[in-house]
């Protein structure tokens, strides 16, 4: 795996492109699954070093969104179309289990046909499992990164051991989880990034979220030089092959890093988007790197943009659930 990292050219990479597609094409088709996004509070306790939402950051505008706005920003997605809400935040514990859960079950007693993602990090055994019970339908908690040295210098107030052990709690539960890392991390090598590709493949989840690293200028990684579009759409890659049924986000962070990251991302194996549903207040303060786009857009306007781009870029939008093929097999 390093040899082959380590030796890829404009060719050999077009052609590993190339197979993660045909892959992607033969076990999902030509579908790209829209998730409607919503990150109601950038408050966190944690520290990770690259993150612009990190606790040590005293510049950010804190916020937190009520469970009756995140109800607004769910019927609007809904009229939208879409049929799966992803709850993402800092790990912020004004949201306790009985909040959380009251408002998963008035999502899922509004919009049965839905299906609920919670991206809130860190939690335990009993939160997990009472927010699966109120409805919760999957769980987003990217590792990071499967170094465990790296995994300490970026994370001064978390390990991977845990990391590990709550997205083998989530997955025991019966979440359909999440995982997922940055590319091109300060330090980051070869090694480290087969490292993340041997992990994903034991872990087998059902979906893999990949996006380069992008610096803010906030945080104490700021100088350091961002992960570039070519060595994600690589990894992008090479996770469709190793994990076939993956759900396989072409994030914002693609997007940020070129202007066209989402589509080419889709065209290496992806096949899901995550547009942005936030109320347009928020979404300037929910800033994880520098630069990042759709701050200023309405939802309903970066609805009609991905349709564009997804189209343009030779798939189709699939309003459905799209529940992972792997979670299909299983149930
Ligand atoms: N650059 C790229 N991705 C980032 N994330 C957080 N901070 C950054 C950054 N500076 C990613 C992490 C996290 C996800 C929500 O966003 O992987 O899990
Ligand atoms: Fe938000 Fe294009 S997806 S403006």
């Amino acid at each position: 795996m390093v040899d082959l990292l380590e030796n890829l050219d404009q060719t050999s990479r077009r052609q590993l492109h190339n197979f993660a597609h045909q892959k992607r094409v033969a076990r999902y088709g030509r579908g790209v699954y829209l998730r409607g996004l919503i990150e109601f509070s950038n408050i966190c306790k944690q520290n990770c070093m690259y993150c612009g939402i990190r606790s040590g950051n005293k510049t950010v505008s804190r916020y937190r969104l009520s469970p009756e706005e995140i109800m607004d920003c769910c019927r609007e997605g809904y009229e939208l179309g879409y049929r799966t809400f992803v709850l993402q935040s800092g790990e912020d514990d004004w949201y306790t289990t009985d909040k959380l859960a009251g408002l998963i079950a008035d999502i899922k007693r509004h919009y049965p046909d839905t299906a609920v993602t919670l991206s809130i990090g860190e939690r335990d055994d009993e939160t997990y499992t009472r927010l699966f019970e109120a409805g919760a339908d999957r769980y987003l908690l990217r590792h990071e990164t499967a170094s465990g040295s790296l995994y300490k210098a970026l994370h001064p107030t978390m390990t991977f051991e845990n990391r590990r052990d709550r997205l083998r709690a989530l997955k025991a539960i019966g979440y359909q989880v999440g995982a997922g890392f940055m590319v091109g991390l300060p330090g980051q090598t070869h090694e480290d990034l087969a490292k993340d590709l041997l992990y994903v493949k034991e872990l087998n989840p059902d979906m893999i979220g990949i996006g380069p690293f992008l610096p803010h200028q906030a945080t104490p990684l700021k100088d350091e030089p961002a992960g570039t579009l070519e060595d994600t759409l690589d990894m992008i890659a090479l996770a469709r092959l190793f994990v076939p049924s993956a759900l396989i986000p072409a994030t914002t962070a693609m997007g940020t890093v070129h202007p066209y990251g989402r589509e080419l991302a889709l065209q290496a194996g992806a096949n899901v988007v995550m547009p942005n549903l936030s109320p347009l207040s928020a979404r300037p303060k929910y800033t994880l790197y520098d630069n990042k786009i759709c701050t200023g857009d309405e939802s309903a306007q970066c609805r009609f943009c991905l349709e564009q781009r997804i189209e343009g870029a030779g798939f189709h939008v699939d309003m459905g659930r799209g529940d992972s093929l792997n979670r299909l097999s299983r149930s």
